[in-house]
């Protein structure tokens, strides 16, 4: 296929990355809220310098000193110092980067067989190699340890898209850019296509330290690839009703394959959840797209193709074309134009039985969900867990499960049943949960709503229906185990206009971010009423800044150059309330590479403790159990190249192999501290 002439070749661009427009309208209520703001910014006007930015002394009340008083601790002593090693400086070298005394190794690049008789990684690899190797593109990951080892266990990681122009032969020599791929005389080849659909999804690896301190995979019978064509189990509300019922189960109980697994999540009873995240461009509809498909954005239109036109694939075999939503039979049980229901959830995988099907958890809501994160289970009392919806002006989800909680017997079937809640960031600092409860506050007939399985599958119109707060882009949370705090990534917002700004995001064309963060009411998780404030503003200019357990103080110290950064998407608290960060930016100067810092949210510290390599993302993050390895991913180093460079076999970069030429891959990286300390200490 490599020397396919290029009148054969159409190159399709979605030219969308994986960060796509969402289709939301502005909700109605918004103008209330507004007017609101407006009122008050004309009071914000008259006060001096970063004030303006609009955001003063709020949620004090929800992140005060007192709900982290150890009452043992005398508060008149300085804290010892959380964040122990020095920060490292911004760069934008094609390597990783640590503080001095730390170390670290790359694991798994994409292409790494994980079971015998797979090939090596090569770029001539076929769509069954694929299904038996790492996939591309690392994002969420969890460490299991095996019996609660530190030094051997199950590494469980998404792989959120592919880059098609590095992963054929076909590709190689032709200008495409990254989101570009070769279509030949209006089909794609089958095994591309498998190839792509093998390369997303969840892998599940066995990995040791060993004596030398250097981790490697073991072949294991729990070894498993997950991918865009594993059969998965629909689970709750939606199970069986007619918005899932497909050629492939008339009965709408099954489905195939997850897609764009961005962040993760992991559960009391040590399962994983991967979730999906921009899964509406990889279909199309031909014909009118009902709603279920156009508030998502699955594209629309006679010509129009999925993200990677996975439908026309060579010899149209059912898993392939099934990505054509279009009505094409007698009913729903004839065609695919179901299929884009079955995506927009939260996976559960249990990574300790690999014959086990993976279970899609619908009553925790349908959207672009970029993770969830579960606040520490209690005894006794309900399940509680975050998700953000990565959009512009999206929205962050709650779900409280109805059982409580008990160790010894709960397992996720606890998640098909509870209330999912959207959350309303009041002006003032204080916020509500609001439920998405078929028959509750006009979410019924009178308002184009069925049943719970409806407001379920539209979950953003139903959250747009009850007021919910639009967001910068809701991306990771994190819930600080020393104060039930949440934490949420807000990364940017280039949309945002100054008639959209509100409270809880408060910057015109976002550029650079924000973490916002709460506290619910009476220190109960499960509560319905929560105060905010605004834990950081990314940035180098005057409106940048981290606020301690106090709050934000819009006059205070503004970032430096020990920990400048710009779009915060991965976010993950320690068991020592450290706070990591990780950048998802497209800026070079004067932030460098993408990298990952680390904040104390008692002092306000925040320092950079690593570099990624050129054009690239830190994405996903876990640690063994005794804080002494930590695991993070480096996503689509070399996204950058231009398609000119790529036709010359020229890439911007060559991490991890590092060889001229060599093609850039995703992968993991290991870090510890020599002295063999806890990291980040
Ligand atoms: Fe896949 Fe929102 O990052
Ligand atoms: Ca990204
Ligand atoms: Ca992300
Ligand atoms: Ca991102």
């Amino acid at each position: 296929m490599s020397n396919v002439q290029n009148d054969q070749l159409v190159i399709i661009d979605h030219g969308e990355g994986d960060e796509p427009l969402s289709t939301r309208k502005m909700n109605p209520l918004f103008s209330s809220i507004l007017e609101a703001r407006l009122a008050r910014r004309q009071v914000l006007k008259g006060s001096a310098g970063a004030a303006a930015l609009g955001f003063f002394g709020l949620g004090l009340a929800g992140c005060n000193s007192d709900s982290d008083d150890d009452d043992d601790e005398d508060d008149s002593t300085p804290p010892a110092e959380l964040l122990g090693f020095s920060a490292v400086a911004v760069n934008s070298l094609d390597v990783i980067t640590v503080p001095e005394g730390y170390s670290h190794q790359v694991l798994i690049p994409w292409g790494t067989p994980i079971m015998g008789g797979i090939a090596a990684f090569s770029p001539d690899n076929t769509g069954a190699d694929q299904a038996g190797q790492i996939g591309s593109h690392h994002d969420g990951m969890h460490f299991y340890g095996i019996d609660g080892s530190s030094e051997d266990g199950l590494l469980v990681l998404n792989h959120e898209y592919v880059e098609p122009r590095f992963m054929h032969e076909s590709a190689v020599g032709v200008a495409l850019g990254s989101s570009g791929l070769p279509v030949f005389a209006g089909v794609r080849p089958a095994d591309e296509v498998r190839k792509e659909l093998n390369g997303h999804g969840v892998s599940v690896v066995r990995v040791i330290k060993g004596s030398d301190s250097q981790w490697k995979v073991q072949f294991d019978a729990m070894n498993r690839r997950i991918t865009g064509l594993t059969p998965m189990e629909l689970q709750g509300p939606v199970r069986g009703t007619d918005f899932v019922k497909t050629l492939y189960s008339p009965d709408g109980t099954m489905t195939r394959g997850t897609l764009n697994n961005c962040g993760n999540g992991y559960t009391p009873w040590n399962t994983y959840m991967a979730a999906e995240e921009n899964w509406a461009g990889y279909f199309t509809n031909k014909g009118d797209n009902p709603r279920e498909h156009s508030r998502y954005g699955v594209p629309s239109g006679a010509t129009s193709t999925g993200r990677y036109a996975w439908e026309l694939a060579d010899g149209g075999a059912d898993e392939f074309i099934r990505f054509d939503a279009s009505i094409k039979g007698a009913d729903a049980t004839q065609d695919y134009r179901n299929e884009p229901v079955c995506f927009g959830w939260m996976v559960e995988i249990d990574p300790f039985a690999p014959e086990s099907n993976p279970k899609k958890r619908t009553a925790m809501g349908r959207f672009g969900h970029e993770g969830v994160v579960f606040a520490p289970a209690e005894e006794g009392k309900p399940v509680v867990c975050y998700s953000g919806d990565d959009s512009r002006f999206e929205y962050i989800y709650k779900f409280v499960t109805a059982d409580n909680f008990s160790a010894a017997t709960s397992n996720g079937d606890m998640l098909d049943e509870g209330i999912l809640y959207v959350a309303k960031f009041n002006d003032d600092g204080s916020g509500v949960w609001m439920p998405l409860v078929f028959g509750e506050n006009g979410l019924d007939a009178s308002n184009g709503f069925s049943s719970q399985a409806d407001v379920l599958v539209n979950t953003r119109l139903a959250a747009d229906f009850m007021g919910a707060t639009p967001m910068d882009r809701p991306e990771w949370g994190a819930v600080d185990p020393a104060n039930g705090d949440v934490y949420f990534t807000l990364t940017n917002n280039s949309a945002r206009t100054d008639a959209q700004v509100n409270e809880a995001n408060p910057r015109s064309a976002n550029q650079h971010g924000h973490i916002i963060r709460w506290s619910e009411t009476d220190g109960d998780q499960a509560a319905t009423s929560f105060s905010w404030d605004i834990f950081l503003f990314g940035g180098d200019s005057g409106e940048s800044g981290v606020a301690n357990n106090i709050g934000y103080d819009p006059n205070g110290d503004k970032l430096t150059a020990d920990n400048i950064l710009s779009s915060p998407d991965g976010l993950w608290i320690d068991p020592d309330s450290r706070v990591w960060i990780q950048m998802d930016s497209g800026y070079d100067d004067p932030y460098g590479n993408c990298a990952m810092l680390v904040a104390d949210p008692k002092t306000g510290v925040l320092k950079r403790f690593l570099i990624g390599p050129i054009d690239q993302e830190i994405t996903g993050i876990t640690m063994s159990p005794d804080q002494k390895t930590l695991f993070i991913n480096v996503q689509h180093p070399g996204e950058g190249t231009s398609s000119a460079n790529f036709a010359a076999g020229s890439f911007s970069s060559n991490w991890p192999d590092k060889t001229a030429g060599a093609y850039p891959r995703s992968a993991t990286v290991v870090v510890w501290k020599d002295d063999g300390g806890v990291v980040g200490s």
